[in-house]
């Protein structure tokens, strides 16, 4: 049977950023609660000329070369972030991105889950046609309510994967196991910009849900939990991540290896929450920070959206994974940022959102290519420089 898993991987974050420990010093708290407490050293923080499009193309532009363009024929779109109720943010992208007109566009939701659920249907259709490839990119800005105690686990970010058969860098494995149930935990009803969360009751279903999903793991076939040479979880901030492989540990009577989690957190610890994306960026910091050779071994990977729906599966990481990868790029776009005063940063979160259909122009602030250049008559235009 032909493989089928993701070919290639590249993520976006904006140039801005607050440190948590100006977070801490401007609300007067203890800076170590954000460092140890949350496990976050940074919140990404988007311009007012970048949204989930821009930032999505700018993570799939890295990962599209021309014979890829060719063979996409569908572009899945996961978003909690969406910037209209109809039209799909893919469609942008793939206007930006130069994609062949006879390709099907499509933008999924549920709240962090999306990136995962487009990951697998991207996965059945390219094993009823091994020799059509998917873009499915995973694009959030996570951003709560001034002063709440959800502020610190903001974050933004975009991951774009190419998924084909015989992929360069992980193959998924067709048995997971899955949890869904209908819980208030985390949502953001149409009228509001920021989600309303019970943050504690969250993080208590979120292990439920993983427990849930891993038992119909284990009952579908699923690998052993020993087999796995490396977990990534989604992660809403990176101590969410320790609480879920201490769970996991203890329902697998394991120990519980910190090794086994860390290279999948750093990338993560520096960025914030990406919702949909998050689990992708852990996905690409574990590729990208274990030293050791992981050709042919599995990982296990957990994907949790409030509301809520869990999977956990597994990937088989493939031969010669390492050439694929666009570790430094990544390293550089985490590397070269701005760090904002907490002024700046209260600015920025109020991105503009005219409600008067006249012409607004944004100004350019945006490091990378793509940019939403003005909103007119309601109608959001984006250019590539
Ligand atoms: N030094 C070290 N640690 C400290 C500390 C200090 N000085 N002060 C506090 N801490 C620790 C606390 O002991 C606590 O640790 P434990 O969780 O291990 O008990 C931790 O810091 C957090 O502190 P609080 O208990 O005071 O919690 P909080 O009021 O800061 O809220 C939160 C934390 C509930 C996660 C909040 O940030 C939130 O609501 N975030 C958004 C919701 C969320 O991310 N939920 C995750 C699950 S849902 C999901 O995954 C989907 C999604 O992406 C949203």
């Amino acid at each position: 049977m032909t493989k089928v898993g993701i070919d290639k991987i590249s993520f976006y974050v904006p140039k801005h950023y607050l440190a948590l420990d100006t977070l801490a010093e401007e609300k007067g708290i203890d800076p170590e609660k954000f460092a140890r407490g949350i496990g976050q050293n940074k919140i990404a923080v988007p311009s007012h000329d970048e949204d989930v499009v821009t930032i999505a193309a700018e993570a799939a532009s890295n990962i599209v070369a021309a014979e890829d363009a060719d063979k996409i024929d569908t572009v899945l779109f996961a978003t909690e972030t969406g910037i209209d109720q109809s039209k799909a943010a893919g469609v942008y992208v793939h206007r930006l991105l130069d994609l062949p007109s006879r390709c099907r566009v499509v933008e999924l939701k549920h709240a962090c889950y999306s990136g995962t659920a487009a990951l697998q249907l991207a996965c059945g259709h390219v094993t009823r046609k091994p020799d059509r490839k998917v873009l499915v990119i995973a694009s959030d800005i996570s951003r709560y309510d001034l002063g709440s105690p959800a502020e610190a686990t903001q974050g933004c970010g975009a991951v774009a994967m190419l998924v084909s058969a015989d992929p360069g860098l992980m193959e998924i494995e067709a048995v997971s196991g899955c949890h869904s149930e209908d819980i208030m935990d985390f949502w953001r009803p149409n009228h509001r910009k920021t989600p309303l969360v019970d943050g504690k009751y969250s993080t208590i279903k979120y292990l439920q849900a993983l427990s849930g999903a891993w038992d119909d793991f284990a009952e579908n076939g699923g690998r052993a939990f020993n087999e796995m040479a490396q977990f990534c979880y989604h992660l809403p901030f990176t101590a969410m991540g320790v609480k879920a492989h201490r769970k996991l540990s203890s329902i697998n009577e394991a120990q519980n290896d910190q090794g086994l989690i860390e290279p999948g957190m750093v990338y993560n610890r520096e960025v914030g929450n990406c919702y949909a994306a998050s689990l992708y960026l852990s996905l690409t910091s574990m590729l990208e920070n274990v030293d050791a050779d992981l050709s042919g071994r599995p990982v296990g990977l957990f994907s949790y959206g409030s509301g809520a729906v869990a999977e956990f599966f597994s990937a088989v990481v493939q031969p010669g994974y390492r050439d694929q990868l666009m570790e430094h790029q990544h390293r550089t776009l985490l590397s070269d940022r701005t760090s904002l005063s907490y002024q700046d940063y209260v600015e920025m979160w109020h991105a503009p959102d005219p409600h008067d259909g006249l012409s607004h122009i944004t100004p350019h602030a945006a490091r990378g290519r793509f940019r939403l250049t003005h909103i007119d008559e309601h109608k959001r235009h984006y250019a590539a420089a």
